[in-house]
């Protein structure tokens, strides 16, 4: 390096090392998906929900108060990502034995245009029965899908049908409905239920 940089070198190591805090802090805070370290304030997001269940009653945040929550947005047409997360929503309850019961697991659509409420019930039976399934108004769902930083997205196939792209990951909110970090898609199985046991406060 030369004994007297110019004002450009400066300027570009004080953007690195700007950008190393920023990662630094991101890591902290949990945005890349990991857990949140005790004390460090939880990012934004979560918060209240109306939704509709698959029995057509209203649901909202208050039914779950006291329990920690496992939330996957998908959709029932979904060929490969929301049966896969399902099944392995259905071996995690088993792995937790008894502890199940301080855990709500929500499937939300972010398809309600053909996710109704008997539909969501219907593609629901083939899986875990305590799997909660939550579908709502467009309005509704939209402003969940928000709320919770969820990316969804429709795209159109031929003949006029469509899919939809949706975010894969699981977000785990602690009892109090904070925000703590993710289950990945395809997670291996032990490091799932490990992250549940300590949601749930088992572990
Ligand atoms: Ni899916």
């Amino acid at each position: 390096m030369a004994a007297r940089p110019s004002t450009n070198l400066r300027y570009g190591l004080w953007a690195v090392a700007i950008g190393a805090v920023v990662a630094v802090t991101a890591v902290a805070l949990g945005l890349f998906g990991g857990d949140r370290p005790a004390g460090v304030s939880t990012v934004n997001i979560g918060g209240p929900f109306a939704l509709v269940g698959t029995d057509g009653q209203r649901v909202t945040e208050a039914d779950f108060s006291g329990k920690a929550r496992a939330m996957f947005f998908g959709f029932t047409h979904c060929p490969d990502v929301c049966p896969t997360t399902l099944a392995e929503a259905g071996s995690w309850l088993e792995a937790l034995g008894p502890d199940a019961d301080k855990l709500a697991i929500m499937f939300v659509t972010v398809d309600p245009e053909r996710d109704t409420p008997e539909a969501m019930k219907t593609y629901l039976s083939s899986f875990d029965p305590r799997i909660v399934g939550l579908s709502g108004t467009p309005e509704e769902i939209a402003a969940v899908v928000k709320s919770h930083r969820v990316y969804a997205r429709k795209v159109a196939l031929e003949g006029g049908d469509y899919t939809m792209d949706h975010s894969a990951a699981v977000l785990l909110f602690d009892k109090d409905g904070r925000f703590v970090g993710t289950v990945d898609y395809q997670a291996p199985a032990d490091q799932a239920v490990a992250k549940l046991k300590r949601l749930v406060g088992a572990g």
